[in-house]
């Protein structure tokens, strides 16, 4: 049985570069940051623990990395995925749950003809930018958000979440929202990792830690004392859907070459 070392114990890299999860790290972190396989094992050879290992490759970034600009882009796949995944679905009421900066959800507004009466962005952090198709809800942890009335009860037909349910810390009872604002037949689409084993979380800390620290210029220090996540994999995502009264209509792994950590999509219904 392995264990599943966090971010903080300064045993991850170590663990992951022993292990048959080597080479996923190694691709993970040449392609997060554009920087060479060999640059890597430089850094990994010097380095006594985790963190001078991070030091190492933070150095070699600033001289050697790239970061990855292509936002709108990536807004554009998410907005193909989604109408791939739910085809002649029809959306008048759309609420997407944990936004940033909003990009995403206005993106897709935009595409279904939709605006800020029937198109909501939601997320505890203030970063929302991209408004002009979708009203923001800036949500504060267990209290309702505005909408949560007789008004909007059992009126929406798609919500989503990117990457976004594995930070939540007041999942269950956002949960009980969706159950509550879902019309029947309400899809919901969810992008998230299989986090089916131990080194595949630890995988996904290190994804987070180069996004946050290195591509969004987080201290390191903080991210390592305060970074919070509860990853589930494909099964326990299920679990906690039926829960609320959805039910699973299906769930792929990503048609990418390498994916280390594991991304898929579910598609989910309210029955
Ligand atoms: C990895 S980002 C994903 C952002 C966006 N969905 C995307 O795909 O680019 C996770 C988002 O979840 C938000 N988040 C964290 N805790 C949350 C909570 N309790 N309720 C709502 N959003 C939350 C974060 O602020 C962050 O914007």
């Amino acid at each position: 049985m392995s264990e599943y070392y966090r971010l903080n114990s300064l045993k991850q890299i170590k663990t992951l570069f022993n292990s048959k999860f080597r080479n996923d790290l190694i691709e993970l972190v040449g392609r997060r940051l554009r920087v060479s396989k060999d640059f890597i094992y430089e850094c990994y050879k010097d380095a006594d623990n985790d963190l001078d290992f991070y030091i190492g490759l933070m150095k070699g970034f600033k001289k050697y990395g790239g970061k990855d600009q292509a936002f709108e882009y990536r807004a554009k796949k998410r907005l193909n995925d989604v109408k791939n995944i739910i085809g002649e679905h029809e959306v008048f009421m759309y609420l997407d749950y944990g936004s940033d900066d909003c990009l995403i959800p206005n993106t897709i507004s935009k595409d279904y003809g939709l605006n800020k009466s029937s198109a909501f962005a939601s997320d505890i952090s203030d970063k929302c930018e991209y408004d002009s198709n979708v009203t923001f809800l800036k949500l504060v942890p267990f209290e309702h958000s505005h909408i949560y009335n007789k008004k909007y009860a059992e009126s929406f037909d798609l919500f989503s979440a990117f990457q976004s349910l594995h930070h939540v810390k007041d999942l269950d009872f956002r949960m009980e929202e969706f159950r509550d604002l879902a019309k029947k037949g309400c899809y919901f689409i969810i992008r998230e990792h299989d986090a089916s084993s131990v080194f595949i979380r630890m995988l996904i800390d290190v994804e987070h830690l180069l996004y946050e620290v290195f591509l969004e210029d987080r201290d390191l220090d903080d991210f390592i004392m305060n970074y919070y996540a509860l990853y589930f994999s494909k099964k326990e995502l299920v679990d906690l859907m039926e829960k609320y009264g959805f039910r699973l209509v299906f769930s792929e792994r990503m048609e990418l070459k390498k994916n280390p950590t594991k991304y898929y999509y579910s598609l989910f219904e309210r029955i």
